[in-house]
Parts: structure tokens; sequence; C-alpha cells
């Protein structure tokens, strides 16, 4: 697949989305709930994690109204952890998508409820049978297996042994010389799982080997992590307004990164190897239709913010 054919995918796939969560995520929540639910989700974001979950649906021929849904649901989710992330009582950060971020824009109460919503609304989105009325709405679109089985993976990928463990390990960690291993632990958990379960997700919405399917789970495993050390890089070489965040924030708040563990250069190196990682796992599959998977494995390694 050509570079410009590519761009010109992710620029119709996030545009989808974008429309998709515009319809899914209200207005019209109580007391203002709404509005701090539309701003940490809207405008904003790379969409990373909705264009992987595209991206492998489309490589098994999955059903394209449940990739949809899983997409936004992964997003949703994100940006619920990114919310939480940002309060004062876990990374102290005002700056989150070149924007104020919500606590500071609506209050540390209305984040906390924001973030609540918008993850109980990624699972409303997964299941819309149960979801009469909302925009959008087409039942059809994820027979029942599929919803629960989207459920199941999501649920796992962000709770206790994904996303929000590894965030608790994440605070635990403050100050402390991590050894390799156990920063590894905390990366695959409170980034890779999302990265990983989204690849899995779009896999889902459609036919799969298991062949396929754990190498698309290796596939994910590798870009998850490489995902984080990335972000771990970039925190110290970009600036706040490339990165639409505050830079060097992990220095500021002493937590251990694959900078601080490896050192730039190995950090560098180690995020290369974890592409190449990807993209043996990704020939492993021999799925025929891999190639946006592939350019996205570069470009979580290659990006600048
Ligand atoms: C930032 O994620 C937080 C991490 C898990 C590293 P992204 O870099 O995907 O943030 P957005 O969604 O583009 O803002
Ligand atoms: C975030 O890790 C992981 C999440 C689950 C949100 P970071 O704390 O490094 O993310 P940024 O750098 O604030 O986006
Ligand atoms: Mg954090
Ligand atoms: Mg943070
Ligand atoms: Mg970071």
């Amino acid at each position: 697949m050509k570079l410009a054919e590519f761009d010109a995918w992710m620029t119709l796939e996030v545009a989808r989305v974008e429309r998709a969560l515009e319809a899914w995520v209200p207005v019209d929540a109580p007391a203002g709930l709404g509005q701090a639910m539309r701003y940490g989700v809207l405008d904003g974001g790379k969409r990373v994690r909705p264009l992987l979950v595209l991206a492998a649906s489309q490589a098994v021929h999955g059903l394209p109204g449940a990739a949809l849904r899983a997409a936004c649901a992964v997003e949703l989710i994100h940006a619920y952890s990114l919310i939480h992330d940002d309060m004062p009582c876990m990374d102290n950060d005002v700056l989150r998508r070149g924007k104020p971020a919500v606590h500071v824009q609506f209050g540390e109460a209305q984040a906390m409820l924001a973030g609540d919503a918008i993850q109980a609304l990624a699972f409303d989105v997964l299941t819309p049978n149960g979801g009469d009325g909302e925009p959008g709405s087409d039942s059809q679109a994820v027979p029942p297996v599929l919803q629960a089985r989207l459920c199941g993976l999501l649920a796992r990928a962000a709770g206790h042994s994904g996303m929000a463990g590894g965030q608790a390990i994440d605070l635990a960690s403050i100050g402390l010389p991590l050894g390799e291993n156990a920063l590894r632990d905390m990366h695959h958990r409170k980034t890779g799982a999302l990265l990983q379960a989204s690849v899995l997700m779009g896999a889902a919405c459609g036919a799969a080997s298991p062949a396929q399917w754990a190498a698309l789970a290796d596939y994910g495993d590798a870009i998850g992590l490489a995902f984080q050390v990335v972000d771990d890089i970039l925190d110290v070489t970009h600036s706040s307004v490339t990165l639409g965040k505050t830079a060097g924030k992990d220095i500021d708040n002493h937590k251990p990164t694959y900078v601080t563990v490896l050192g730039l250069d190995a950090a560098r190196r180690h995020a290369n190897d974890l592409r190449d990682k990807a993209q043996a796992a990704l020939a492993r599959s021999e799925l025929p239709d891999a190639a946006r998977l592939s350019l996205l494995a570069d470009k979580v390694v290659e990006r600048d913010n």
C-alpha cells in the first residue's frame, strides 16, 4: 500500500470515528456533565486505538458496524483514562490535547464523574440492543455473542489486570528505581493492554483463525509496549506545544520510564526492536490485508506527538 493511500484511509476513518463519537457522547447529561464528557472526548487525540480496531477488522473482513462501535468504545475508555490520569491525585497535569485538562476546565469532581460516565458509555456503545433510541443505533450491527466478546476484551484490558492495574503500579512506583522487568510489566498493563485489545476487538469482528488470532495478539503486544516506550521518549525530546501535553512531566513527577531506566538511545533501539517484532508477528498471520496494520506499527514508533 502506498503511503498516500494509507494517509487517505486514515483521514477517512478518523472522520467516521469523529462523527460517531459526536453522535454518541451526550449533550444533555445533567448538571454540565455532558459538556465535560464532550470536552474530554471530542476535538483532539490521534485516534490511534480506533484506527487499530478498524485496520484489524478490515484485515479479517469484519462487520463494519461492529468495528465502528468497537473503535469508539476503545477510544472512550482511553479518553476516560486520560481525564483521570491528569487529575491532581494522579499525574497532576494541566494540559491535554492542546487544551486545559478536564479537571482544570470543569473542576475535579466533574472530571472524575466525566471519566466514570465515559467509561460506562463505552460499554453502552458496544451493546446497541440495550441502547434503544441512541443516535445511529442499529442493533443488527453487533450480534449478541459478539457484543459479549467485545465487552469482555475491553473490560479485561481496562480493569485491574490491565490499564487501571498499570496505573496503580505507576503511582506506587514514584521515585523507585524499577528494574526493566517491572517497568515492562507496568507499561504492558497501563498502555499495552488497551492497544492490544484494540487489535483483538477488530479481529473479533471478523473471522480470524486461532493462528491468526495468536499472531495478532503478538502484534498488539509489541506495538502496545512500543507505544508507551515512545511516549516516555517524547516526554523528554519534544515540546509541550508539539505534544499538546506538558513535556518533561515524567522527570518532574519522578516517574521511572524507559528513558530513566535504559537511557534515551537504548530506549529508541528498544522501540525499533518492538516494531520489528510486531512486523514479524504480522507476517506470521499471513493475512493478505495487513498493510494498514503494518503502517500503523511504523506510525506508533515514528510519531512525534
Ligand atoms: C497518551 O495516549 C497516553 C498513553 C497511553 C501513552 P495518546 O498518545 O494516544 O494520546 P491521544 O489520544 O493522542 O491524545
Ligand atoms: C498514561 O501514561 C497511561 C494511561 C493509562 C492514561 P502517561 O501518564 O505517561 O500518559 P501521558 O504522558 O500523561 O499522556
Ligand atoms: Mg500517568
Ligand atoms: Mg500522565
Ligand atoms: Mg507519558
